[in-house]
């Protein structure tokens, strides 16, 4: 496994690293995101969909409810939210393991409620606070099956 760390001192500065990130993204890529509550997974997506040249106009929200948003970038996006999911069988029996490959970039909010229906290509992404406005971002992923210096972006 690789990881980089982030460190972000603003909402700005992580839509800011979710462009970077959306930008290197290819077909078939699975980001799981994890985070306690108001970490900036939302806000790390916003930028992420931006980074897959999806319409700054198009709103970018928690599918706490809806459970999946789809997004028409350079490739399609689906958004995904697991908050509400119960259980893995409950995960299978929405159909949800749908998105999770074909030819779309899917991202997952609270992925790690759900770890064992993740696939092993998927990149994990973990938010947590360092203070009010500062937040921690690890990006964790298998150099099987993505560039060991992809998300890599320097300063
Ligand atoms: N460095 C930062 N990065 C991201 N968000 C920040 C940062 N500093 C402060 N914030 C604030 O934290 C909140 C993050 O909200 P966001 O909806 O993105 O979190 P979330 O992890 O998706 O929450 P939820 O679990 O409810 O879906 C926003 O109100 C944002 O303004
Ligand atoms: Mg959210």
């Amino acid at each position: 496994m690789v990881s980089f760390e982030y460190i972000t001192n603003s909402p700005k500065q992580t839509g800011n690293l979710g462009k970077k990130i959306g930008a290197v993204l290819k077909q078939g890529d699975v980001l799981a995101l994890s985070g306690d509550l108001g970490t900036g997974k939302t806000c790390l997506s916003q930028g992420i969909a931006c980074g897959l040249g999806v319409d700054s106009n198009v709103p970018v929200s928690s599918p706490t409810y809806t459970l999946v948003n789809q997004y028409e970038g350079k490739i399609l996006v689906f958004h995904l939210d697991l908050y509400r999911i119960k259980s893995d069988d409950e995960f299978y029996l929405s159909g949800l393991d749908e998105f999770l490959s074909g030819n779309a970039v899917t991202i997952i909010e609270w992925a790690d409620k759900h770890v064992d229906v993740m696939p092993a290509e998927a990149v994990w992404i973990n938010l947590s606070f360092i203070d009010f406005k500062t937040r921690k971002i690890l990006i964790t992923y298998n150099e099987d099956y993505h560039e060991k210096k992809l998300f890599s972006f320097g300063n």
